[in-house]
C-alpha cells in the first residue's frame, strides 16, 4: 500500500495542466453501450475509475483500446447485460450502464451499487424513472433486474441526481416516443453526455436546463469525442494554491464550469485572473473566512467541500460550511482536527474556526475529495510532515498528484509503505 509523505508550508507556484473529467469520462465511456459501431474518446484521464469502467464494459464483450488519453471503445458486438457485483462494488459510477443497456437490449441485471463511505447513496431516483419509461424493475440477490420496450414518459425528479439524469437521458434516446424530465441535473458533466449523444444520432435538447426532452431513436451510431476538462480537478489544485499563499495557474480548464466555486475564492480573498482556459490565482493577501453550502450545480459543488474546507481551517475568521447534497461527507474533519484544526460538527453543518497553522501527522484517506483534502492541508501545515495513507482513495480520481503538486513546489513523495 503506498502512502504520501509531505513537508508543508511552501508556497505553490507555477501552471498545472488540468486533465479530462472523471465525472464526465465515465457516463460518457457507459454511453458508447448504445452505439452499434466504434467510438472514439479524446482527453480520457488515466485514473483507476476509468480502468475499472474500461474491465466492466470489456467484461459486456465490448472492445476498448486504451492509450495515452486516446480510447477506441466497440460495443457493436456486446454480448451480455449483467453487470457483476464485484465490479459494480468498486465503483458506483458502474451503475450508469443500466440505462443504456436497457435502451439498448430491453433487458439489464446491474448489481444494487451498495452505499460507501459518503452515504448510503440510493438509487430510488434512477429506479422510478426507469419505470416511468415503462421497464419492469425487480431486485434479486442485491441486482436490479430490469426488463421491457421503454416507451416516453413524462418524469419529474424528487432531487436533481447527476447519475440518474445520465441514466435516464441514455435509456430515453433509444425509447419509442418523447420523454421529458423535470428537475433534472444541470451538470456541465450533463451537457457533454448529450453532445455525445447527439453526436451519435440522439435527439436531445435541453441538458444545463432543468428540463430535459429526448426524442427517442430506433439506433445510435459511432462517434468521435473530447471529453471536457476536469473541473474538480481544477478547483482542488486552486484550493491547493491559495492553502499555501501560493501563486498556481490552471491550464485548459473553463472557468464557466465553477461560477459559484470561483466567487467564493475571491470573497476568501484570492485575487483570480481568468483569460480563456487558463485560471490563475494569487493568495499573497491573507485569507479570509466565507459560509459555504454546497448544492446541486451551478451551486457549489459537494466535490469540492473538503478541499475548500482544509483552506479555511487557516483562514482568518470562522467559517460556516453547510453539506447539502450528500449525508455524511465529513469525513476529513477527524483527521483535519488531528492537524490541530478547530472544526465543530452539527448534523450536516461544520463550523471551522482558521487557526494560525496546522501541523503534520500521520492520517489517512477515507473517500477520494476527502484524501484530496489531507493532501491540501499536509501542504499548508507549517510544521511537521503529514504521512497519508490508503492514497488509493486518491488515484481513482487525479492522476500521478504527487508529481504534479511536486512540479508547482511540493515538498511531496510516494513511497511504498
Ligand atoms: C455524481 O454522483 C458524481 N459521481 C459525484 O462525484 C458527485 O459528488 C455527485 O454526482 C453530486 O454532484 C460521478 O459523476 C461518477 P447524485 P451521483 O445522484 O450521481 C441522492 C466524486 O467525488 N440520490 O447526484 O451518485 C444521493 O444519495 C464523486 O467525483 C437519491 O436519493 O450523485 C445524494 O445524497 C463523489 N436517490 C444526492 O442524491 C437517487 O436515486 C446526490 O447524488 C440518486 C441520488
Amino acid at each position: 500500500m503506498d502512502k504520501i509523505l509531505i513537508r508543508g508550508g511552501r508556497p505553490l507556484r507555477g501552471t498545472v495542466q488540468v486533465r479530462g473529467a472523471k465525472n464526465a469520462a465515465l457516463p460518457l465511456m457507459a454511453a458508447s453501450i448504445l452505439a452499434e459501431e466504434a467510438c472514439t474518446l479524446h482527453n480520457v484521464p488515466c485514473l483507476h475509475d476509468v480502468f475499472t469502467m474500461d474491465k466492466l464494459l470489456s467484461a459486456f464483450g465490448a472492445k476498448i483500446e486504451f492509450t495515452g488519453r486516446y480510447m477506441t471503445i466497440d460495443a457493436s458486438t456486446l454480448d451480455s447485460h449483467v453487470a457483476h457485483y464485484d465490479l459494480v462494488r468498486k465503483m458506483r459510477a458502474s451503475f450508469f450502464v443500466l440505462g443504456p443497456l436497457l435502451g439498448r437490449f430491453g433487458k439489464a441485471r446491474v448489481s444494487l451499487p451498495g452505499g460507501c463511505a459518503i452515504g448510503t447513496r440510493p438509487v430510488d431516483i434512477h429506479l422510478k424513472g426507469l419505470e416511468a419509461l415503462g421497464a419492469s424493475i425487480a431486485i434479486e440477490d442485491g441486482y436490479v433486474v430490469a426488463e421491457g420496450a421503454l416507451k416516453g414518459a413524462e418524469f419529474s425528479f424528487d432531487f436533481p441526481s447527476v447519475g440518474a439524469t445520465e441514466n435516464l437521458m441514455m435509456a430515453a434516446s433509444r425509447a419509442k416516443g418523447v420523454t421529458r424530465l423535470f428537475n433534472v441535473a444541470r451538470e456541465p458533466e450533463i451537457v457533454d453526455l448529450a453532445h455525445f449523444l447527439n453526436s451519435m444520432g440522439a435527439q436531445i435538447s435541453g441538458a444545463g436546463t432543468d428540463l430535459i426532452t429526448i426524442v427517442g431513436v430506433d439506433s445510435l451510431g459511432g462517434t468521435e469525442h473530447t471529453v471536457i476538462p476536469d473541473r474538480i480537478e481544477a478547483g482542488t489544485f486552486l484550493i491547493a494554491g491559495m492553502a499555501t499563499r501560493g501563486d498556481v495557474t490552471v491550464l485548459n480548464a473553463n472557468a464557466d464550469h465553477l461560477p459559484t466555486f470561483l466567487g467564493k475564492l475571491r470573497d476568501a480573498g484570492a485575487e483570480l485572473e481568468v483569460h480563456g482556459t487558463r485560471i490563475r490565482v494569487n493568495a499573497s493577501a491573507a485569507l479570509k473566512a466565507v459560509d459555504v453550502t454546497t448544492l446541486p450545480f451551478p451551486g457549489f459543488p459537494t466535490d469540492l467541500q473538503a478541499q475548500m474546507m482544509s483552506m479555511l481551517c487557516v483562514a482568518d475568521g470562522v467559517s460556516i460550511m453547510r453539506e447539502s447534497v450528500f449525508e455524511n461527507r465529513f469525513m476529513q474533519v477527524a483527521e483535519l482536527i488531528r492537524m490541530g484544526a478547530d472544526i465543530g460538527l452539527d448534523g450536516n453543518s461544520a463550523v471551522v474556526r482558521g487557526v494560525k497553522a496546522l501541523s503534520g501527522a500521520p492520517v489517512m484517506a477515507s473517500d477520494l475529495r476527502a484524501s484530496a483534502a489531507l493532501v491540501i492541508a499536509g501542504l499548508a501545515a507549517s510544521k511537521g510532515e503529514t504521512s497519508i495513507s490508503r492514497v488509493y482513495h486518491i488515484d481513482r480520481g487525479y492522476e500521478r498528484i504527487e508529481e504534479r503538486l511536486a512540479s508547482i513546489g511540493a515538498d511531496i513523495e510516494r513511497v511504498n509503505d
